[in-house]
């Protein structure tokens, strides 16, 4: 009966790639689970990656390299100054990104270094669209003070806006004529917010941004990590841009700054690695002669050689419109099985991620009990699906009270690595997110019982109360 053949209401897409080397994984009892998550203190950052089962710790390093980035690791030049890679690195940021000046480093944070060290003076200000964790404690380490300037509603799990990672030019203008452009920096912008679950900035806020910066003689500096991810959202969401490469969507917003940290751990496909780029060539000067002592010589910056070309290779594959529409493409489908179940995350869903709201998992868990945390804990014990905290304990202490920050936000990321799991993975995931959600009201908090000055998040430890 060909009439009443039932068809499908979809047209698929797939990612551009197929698989040619697989790595094994494990599933693990819920035993061994529970002893495993004792062991490492309730924190997904201490335990061993083996006992994991899908790793959605982060997407910083674990992206899976092309057979034209593996290819390019043998031909690395490990020459102690003036390897050829570097200057195939150096070719591709300048290509792809239009920056003049580049200083490799071992990661983004290297980068964070030597910028906060150069710019800030003790007592300045540091104005950015959200905290960054390693971002923040540069600056601060500096002398500044980082002032969050990003629009309310990033703030807001729930509300829903095409840009919600845009700077509040209002919010920035009252500091700047409260303390004086001279104690201003820079403005630190990120593009796709990473706190603020993975929320783009628009063409348009980074335009304004740049004549309003322009009017009082401040520098901007992009955080670039995930700049590639944030053009993809332009191309999306802004009638402008639709049909514009997202290649040149980079170069546009990247045009706007004067300079950027990058942690090519992201966006740039590769396992190590970063730059800061810069375009005035006085500071350029000076953050070649710092990498010598921090990182080490100005044509590697940490990297072996092999390092340097797979980034420059990731580079340009980061670029392409179909790579970057399937690895966005891929978090949506996660976050639209979620949002189907109705299991409360961060809208819109963001370039890397999906945050899970924990504030609505568990509402009867005080901030100070570690909601997120708990929550983190939970979905590990479920199905062996790695997390990691964003909320209060990610926060830290306020240097000068040494009370906890209490963020608005109190999530758990699902962050999604490129090129590594496929759409069963997601289905898995989505199955034990929802279980979890399930047993809600059921789950208790959790106490920190041991936690380390800096970035606590990384190594605290905690015990069920
Ligand atoms: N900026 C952003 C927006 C980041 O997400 C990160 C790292 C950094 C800077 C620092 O770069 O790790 O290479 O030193 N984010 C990782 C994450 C750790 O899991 O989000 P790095």
């Amino acid at each position: 009966m060909p009439e009443t053949r039932k068809r499908p209401t979809r047209r698929s897409w797939a990612e551009p790639w197929k698989v040619k080397v697989v790595e094994p994984v494990r599933w693990t009892s819920r035993e061994q689970r529970e002893r495993a998550l004792d062991d490492a203190g309730f924190n997904t950052f201490l335990m061993r990656s083996e006992d994991v089962y899908i790793d959605l710790l982060t997407d910083s390093g674990t992206s899976a390299m092309s057979d034209y980035q593996w290819a390019g690791m043998m031909l690395g030049d490990e020459s102690y100054a003036g390897s050829r890679n570097f200057y195939h690195l150096e070719a591709a940021i300048q290509k792809y990104y239009g920056y003049r000046y580049i200083v490799p480093t071992h990661q983004g944070r290297g980068a964070e270094h030597i910028l906060s060290r150069m710019l800030i003076k003790p007592g300045d200000f540091v104005p950015g669209n959200m905290y960054f964790t390693t971002t923040r404690l540069h600056q601060e380490l500096a002398g500044g003070t980082f002032v969050d300037v990003v629009i309310d509603e990033a703030h807001d799990p729930r509300a829903w806006l095409p840009f919600k990672g845009n700077v509040d030019l209002n919010k920035l203008e009252a500091l700047i004529e409260k303390v004086g452009a001279d104690k201003i920096p820079y403005v630190s912008l990120a593009a796709t917010v990473n706190m603020a679950g993975g929320q783009p900035v628009s063409m348009q806020n980074v335009r304004e941004l740049r004549a309003l910066c322009d009017r009082y003689g401040i520098r901007i500096m992009l955080d670039a990590t995930r700049a590639v991810e944030n053009a993809y959202f332009i191309q999306q969401r802004d009638e402008d841009y639709r049909g514009v490469p997202v290649a040149a969507i980079l170069q546009e917003l990247c045009s706007y700054t004067d300079g950027c940290t990058m942690s090519g751990k992201k966006d740039s496909l590769v396992n190590i690695g970063g730059w800061l780029a810069l375009n005035d060539p006085a500071l350029f000067d000076e953050a070649r002669n710092m990498v010598v002592v921090y990182e080490g010589l100005h044509t590697y910056g940490g990297m072996s050689g092999r390092d340097m070309e797979a980034m420059a290779r990731g580079i340009e594959e980061s670029v392409q419109d179909d790579h970057i529409r399937a690895r966005v493409g891929q978090v949506e489908y996660l976050g639209m099985n979620l949002l189907e179940w109705s299991i409360p995350i961060v809208e819109p869903i963001g370039g890397h991620a999906i945050y899970l709201d924990a504030a609505r998992f568990y509402p009867h868990i005080p901030q100070d009990q570690f909601p997120a945390q708990t929550l983190a804990a939970e979905l590990y014990l479920d199905s062996g699906v790695r997390s990691m905290e964003r909320g209060v304990v990610s926060a830290g202490r306020d240097p000068a009270t040494g009370d906890h920050r209490y963020p608005k936000l109190e999530l758990v990321r699902l962050t999604i690595p490129r090129r590594v799991y496929t759409q069963a993975h997601m289905d898995v995931v989505a199955e034990s997110v929802d279980a979890v959600f399930e047993e809600g009201k059921k789950t208790r908090g959790l106490r920190m019982v041991y936690e380390p000055k800096y970035l606590r998040f990384f190594q605290a430890r905690f015990e069920r109360l």
